[in-house]
């Protein structure tokens, strides 16, 4: 076998085998086939895709390719989520302990954030003190005794996808559905949940921007799960408004935490949690036939059970909760080595009729909230939170949004963008709000 023969064999449209396909995963992870070798693959496959079966065979040798995590001591399902990316998404900060304070273990590895999507761990390592790199023992101890874990992916998990998504990366070939899923199912496999949910945006502050394409993303995925072995659902959400009402890092992470007290719960975001949770319930070993999950998680969020396992899982990973609630209990303290602006409405009674995700996503990013590139340091305390949301009435000088940034010149840029992704109608026109749950895929 050459790399040669199964790169033609892909130009020519044709099947690769398990047997090809395992041989091009050990020889990028050993080095015997040369980076413009596998770019070339990757464009074969990017123009002529991979059926499910290819798709399935790839993700496995991608998932064996490095260290892979065995669960199993726990004696439990351990459940994990994952989201293909969006903005203003800090659903696994909120849907972690609500879980964990329903008795169901999570134990998840999470990424960093890159262009306009955030990442879980840049969001956690936003609160003083915590730490979100543990080793194997650790993680296992806080999943026994909290029963919410989120680490950050070691370099020896699944390290066939680094060295892919870097050469994806810089040879326009990031867009492609079998290598998308199988890269994305391949960390999932490798870190070991028994049972995953996997929340697949659409919209223009995602990855797939229509309808069509995430369904087709969100079933490839369950197809690779199932054959796996693993429990898997997926829900399509709409990414086309941000998620909740703030965008960036240790904001994101104060909303979730208001979410959880039952201080300000956004309706975008209260769906997809409870919608996310919701299934992850039933897939659980703790789930019984005919009961309402979707009640059972409502009244764990209500009792605030939920909110007190949120703490115990910062304090546990090491962070002083008690500091960042400071942080934002008194404003001044936070707002003094920062850029504040205000964005206000001018006109009277008007209704908001569109909040650009993808748009907000490039905002956080020029305010210094994200990273074009993956070594780009980040603004923790960057971002933008709404007054404001999508059908909200709006008046004469009420508050849209607030800009944060540690760079006043940044301030000035976000602005411009801002404006462009909103949009105000005149007069009390009868909108219909549409849910963000679009479909739900098992
Ligand atoms: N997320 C991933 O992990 N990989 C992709 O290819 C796209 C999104």
């Amino acid at each position: 076998m050459n790399i040669i023969e199964i790169i033609e064999k892909k130009k020519r449209a044709e099947k690769l085998t398990e047997e090809e396909i395992r041989f091009f995963i050990e020889g990028i992870v050993n080095g015997s086939i040369a980076d413009y070798q596998s770019s070339a693959l990757l464009m074969a496959i990017c123009i002529n895709g991979m059926d499910y079966e290819e798709t399935f065979h790839l993700t496995m040798a991608m998932a064996y390719s490095g260290d892979v995590v065995d669960m199993s001591s726990l004696g439990r399902t351990v459940l994990d989520k994952h989201s293909t990316g969006g903005v203003g998404d800090k659903t696994t900060l909120i849907v972690g302990p609500i879980m964990a304070a329903l008795g169901v273990p999570v134990g998840k590895m999470s990424g960093r954030g890159l262009g306009i999507t955030g990442g879980t761990i840049d969001k956690l390592d936003s609160i003083p003190g915590f730490s979100s790199s543990l080793d194997m023992e650790s993680f296992m101890e806080h999943l026994k005794t909290v029963g919410f874990v989120d680490a950050a992916q070691t370099l020896s998990l699944a390290p066939a996808d680094k060295i892919l998504y870097a050469l994806r990366d810089v040879t326009g070939t990031v867009e492609s559905l079998p290598l998308i899923a199988s890269s994305i199912m391949s960390k999932k496999l490798a870190s070991g949940a028994d049972a995953i949910v996997l929340d697949v945006k659409c919209g223009s502050g995602a990855f797939m921007k229509d309808y069509e394409s995430a369904v087709l993303l969100a079933n490839t995925m369950i197809d690779i799960g199932k054959r796996a072995g693993r429990k898997t659902v997926a829900v399509v959400t709409d990414m086309n408004e941000p998620l909740g009402y703030s965008v960036g890092n240790v904001l994101e992470v104060y909303e979730a935490a208001e979410f959880l007290k039952g201080t300000r719960q956004e309706k975008n975001l209260k769906e997809v949690v409870v919608c996310l949770c919701s299934e992850m319930y039933r897939l659980s070993d703790v789930y019984k036939d005919g009961e309402d999950s979707v009640a059972i998680v409502e009244d764990v969020i209500s009792s605030g059970k939920a909110y007190e396992k949120f703490i115990e899982f910062v304090r546990a990973q090491g962070g002083d909760f008690d500091l960042f609630q400071e942080k934002f209990n008194n404003r001044s303290v936070y707002n003094k080595n920062i850029t504040v602006k205000d964005i206000m409405s001018e006109g009277d009674s008007f209704i908001f009729k569109k909040i650009d995700a993808g748009v907000m996503g490039r905002v956080s990013l020029s305010l210094g909230a994200g990273r074009l590139k993956k070594e780009d340091d980040i603004d923790m305390d960057a971002g933008i939170v709404f007054d404001k949301k999508m059908y909200d009435v709006l008046s004469a000088d009420d508050s849209i949004a607030t800009l944060y940034s540690s760079s006043k010149e940044r301030i000035k840029e976000a602005e411009e963008i801002f404006l462009e992704g909103i949009e105000i109608v005149i007069g009390d026109e009868a909108i219909y709000v549409q849910s963000p749950i679009l479909k739900l895929l098992d």
